[in-house]
Parts: structure tokens; C-alpha cells; sequence
């Protein structure tokens, strides 16, 4: 299995937002590590490739960061990425979101505090099959928890493989509005749609055709800038937000 499932977290006992990962203990001035069920939920069960995705992920976010940032993480889970960035002090502001209530606790009790309140996290409580079946709220009716054209750079790490066709749109809309002019967003997709097909897949896994990915962008006012290629087993694509 690479990925908990809520029905999975629902069944764990004892999992709660002051759970860690029980090989290790938190030592002083360091940050914990999620809870081993709660790690699966953004891909892996496996520690070294926790960190190894989160810092990838990381370098890459803090290549495209400048000093005096705000950052938003698109379904940041449990601060894989995160984690790596509370030591970037180019980042004034952080702002993640996602749908899973345990991840979010999780962050607030041990990666905000390690940040005097510059990284805030926002659960979002909407439906996906997946990850939060009982959601109350459509991804397509959801407004991102931050103001008109107030972000720097907006990513989202295997996200949008999770997202189907008319959230994957809204979401994109979404971006475009709280992306300053001429400020960035870095999107991972999987490119192996069905064949005869541009967009498919179900929420436990989305691909897409790239060019088609291209063109949903543009629509909502955000053009391809870089194309870095492979990060992590998905394919990256950096976008601007038009002025
Ligand atoms: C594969 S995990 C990746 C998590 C995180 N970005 C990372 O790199 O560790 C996908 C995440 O998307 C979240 N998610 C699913 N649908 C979402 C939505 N509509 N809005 C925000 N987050 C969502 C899930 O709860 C899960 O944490």
C-alpha cells in the first residue's frame, strides 16, 4: 500500500494530532515526525522517502521564492514540504491547506509553533472520496483561505492528481486569483491520460495531457513559464500569472 486512505486513519487507534512517529523521539529544537499512518496519506509509508520527496519539493519551492514571500501550499497534507521550509527566511508568510483534519491538527500542534505564527494551516472540509469522504463542501465551490492577488508563489505537490476535471478547473482559478501579477505557481500532474482521452482517472488518481493541463492554465489566466520535467516520479510545471 503507498497511500492511507481515510477509512485507513479512521481504523488506526490512538492517532491523534500529538501522535509521532514512534521510532524516533522528538528531540529539543528539532521538529517531530507524523504519525507513520499519517506520512502514508501524502504517498508513503516510508520514512526516507518522506524526507526525501519533502526536501526535493523544498529546494525547488525555495528556488522559486524571494525575500519577503507569501507562500501557498495547495493540499499541503502533513507538512512534508513544510517541514523544509520553516528555516527559509525568505518566507514571510505560509499558508497551507487540506482536507484531511488530522493532517491539519497535526501541523498546527507541532509545525506552527517552530515558526512564531509565520506558517498557518487551514482545514478545508471538502469532499473527496478519497481523503475525506464526508466533506460538506464541493472542491469547485471552495475559495482559498487568502486574499485577492496577495500569494508570491502558490504550489501544489500531487495535488491536482487528485482532482477531477471541474475542480482541477476551479482550483486553477483559484490560484490565478490570489496570485500577485507576475507571481508563480508550481503544479505537479501525472501526463498518462486513458487512451482517446485527455483527462482521466477517479480522486485516488488523476492524469492529464499535458498540452490539455496547458490549456485549462491559460484559461484561467496562468501561462507556462518553466517545464522543469521530472520531481519525484510526477511532472512539474511552473505558470505565471498574467498581469
Ligand atoms: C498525495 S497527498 C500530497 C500531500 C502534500 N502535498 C505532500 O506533498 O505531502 C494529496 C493531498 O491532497 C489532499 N487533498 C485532496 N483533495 C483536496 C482538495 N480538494 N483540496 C485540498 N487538498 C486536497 C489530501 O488530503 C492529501 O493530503
Amino acid at each position: 500500500m503507498t497511500n492511507t486512505t481515510y477509512q485507513d486513519l479512521a481504523q488506526t487507534p490512538d492517532l491523534d494530532a500529538a501522535s509521532t512517529f514512534a521510532d524516533y523521539p522528538v528531540w529539543t529544537h528539532t521538529l517531530a515526525l507524523p504519525p507513520q499512518p499519517l506520512m502514508g496519506s501524502t504517498g508513503t509509508y516510508e520514512l526516507p522517502i518522506f524526507l526525501l520527496v519533502g526536501h526535493s519539493w523544498a529546494q525547488v519551492v525555495s528556488h522559486f521564492t524571494k525575500p519577503g514571500s507569501t507562500i501557498l501550499d495547495i493540499g499541503c497534507g502533513c507538512g512534508k514540504t513544510a517541514r523544509f521550509l520553516t528555516n527559509n527566511q525568505h518566507i514571510a508568510r505560509y499558508v497551507g491547506f487540506d482536507v484531511l483534519k488530522l493532517s491539519i491538527d497535526w501541523t498546527r500542534h507541532y509545525l506552527s509553533p517552530a515558526t512564531q505564527g509565520r506558517f498557518e494551516f487551514h482545514h478545508a472540509d471538502l469532499r473527496n472520496e478519497m481523503y475525506n469522504p464526508h466533506g460538506t463542501i464541493q472542491a469547485c465551490d471552495y475559495r482559498f483561505p487568502v486574499a485577492d492577488g496577495s500569494v508570491d508563489l502558490a504550489f501544489a505537490a500531487s495535488l491536482f492528481t487528485h482532482l477531477l476535471e471541474r475542480d482541477c478547473r476551479h482550483y486553477l482559478r483559484e490560484t490565478a486569483r490570489v496570485l500577485k501579477a507576475g507571481g508563480r505557481t508550481i503544479i505537479s500532474v501525472h501526463m498518462e491520460p486513458a487512451p482517446g482521452t485527455r483527462y482521466s482517472g477517479t480522486e485516488a488518481r488523476i492524469d492529464v495531457e499535458i498540452e490539455f493541463f496547458v490549456e485549462l492554465a491559460a484559461g484561467a489566466g496562468l501561462k507556462l513559464i518553466e517545464r522543469p520535467g521530472d520531481l519525484c516520479g510526477q511532472e512539474i510545471l511552473v505558470f505565471e500569472r498574467v498581469a
